[in-house]
């Protein structure tokens, strides 16, 4: 896969806090943030505890944020930083769909944000069709975060694909949880999900891998539909490969091609032609799918 710049930069050599060392951050916290802006985790919200991130870095926290704003409704001198905007995305309401009993079909696409994603989600838009966006932390830290919050107002389910799309299983038991835990802490903070979902890269899992996703509460997500987009960048060769899926199926793609978003159209004129509904994993599976499982797809 290709990963455009690292925008966390110093973000490479992480150090998590937690248990005591958190405690006598939140100690200090307080009075800090009343002086300086810092940014992530000086809201209210974050220190009764309830969208505390897995994994903290310090880098993560000396990044320079926008000035917090005072919230007179929050109590004396609280201090509203972006995880306590009211703005966070407000996701459509639940479908209930019987794969059981229609077509359905689960589009995946990771390795993005990237510079397609959002003319992807146009196109789904268009269409009425929902997917499953399996994201890299570092692809969506910064300027990715509005995307992220795009895909939860329209419907779409958000993956945890790790922060640096490394292979699972030659890391340590700590790096994993780190990968995993600073992508899932991402997303809380940048959309209010906690993500259900995780697809290891290059689809490499172990018992560990499987031990740390079912700590956070992740299913695995393989697939069963390989379009090899990364290889063949031509959007005819993606759509065949992609609508070669028989109902049940979960088809691998990546949102960072151009060629595999000028094959979506073309691929859902297919499937709808075939009477397949285009549904979320979550869909897929009726509900919550099984932390740590994996799940492979397939009629
Ligand atoms: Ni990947």
């Amino acid at each position: 896969m290709i990963l455009r710049g690292d925008p966390a930069g110093p973000l490479a050599a992480p150090a998590a806090l937690s248990g005591g060392s958190m405690r006598v951050w939140r100690v200090w916290v307080v009075p800090v943030a009343s002086l300086f802006a810092i940014w992530g985790c000086t809201s209210p919200i974050a220190l009764v505890g309830s969208v505390e991130p897995a994994t903290v870095t310090p880098a993560v926290l000396a990044r320079p944020a926008p000035a917090p704003a005072v919230s007179p409704g929050l109590g004396p001198g609280a201090i509203r930083s972006h995880w306590a905007r009211d703005d966070l995305p407000v996701s459509p309401r639940a479908r209930r769909i019987d794969c059981e009993r229609i077509r359905c079909v689960a589009l995946t696409f990771d390795d993005g944000p990237g510079a397609y994603t959002e003319p992807l989600l146009d196109i789904l838009a268009g269409y009425g069709a929902r997917a499953t966006f399996f994201v890299v932390g570092r692809m969506a830290f910064g300027d990715g975060e509005s995307t992220l919050r795009r895909m939860v107002a329209e419907g779409h389910e958000l993956g945890n694909h790790t922060w640096d799309h490394p292979q699972l299983p030659l890391l340590s038991q700590s790096a994993i949880r780190e990968e995993l835990g600073r992508t899932q802490w991402l997303v809380k903070r940048a959309t209010g999900v906690t993500m259900i979902l995780m697809r290891p890269p290059y689809g490499l899992t172990d018992s560990r891998v499987a031990a740390e996703s079912r700590q956070l509460g992740l299913a695995q997500i393989l697939w069963n539909v390989d379009t090899l987009d990364w290889r063949d960048q031509d959007p005819s060769i993606v759509a065949r490969r992609a609508t070669e899926a028989g109902p049940g199926s979960i088809v691998l793609m990546h949102d960072i091609h151009r060629s595999t978003v000028q094959a979506v159209p073309r691929l859902l004129d297919e499937f709808a032609a075939r009477g397949y509904r285009f549904v979320t994993l979550s869909e897929l599976y009726g509900g919550r799918p099984a932390p740590g499982r994996k799940y492979y797809g397939g009629p």
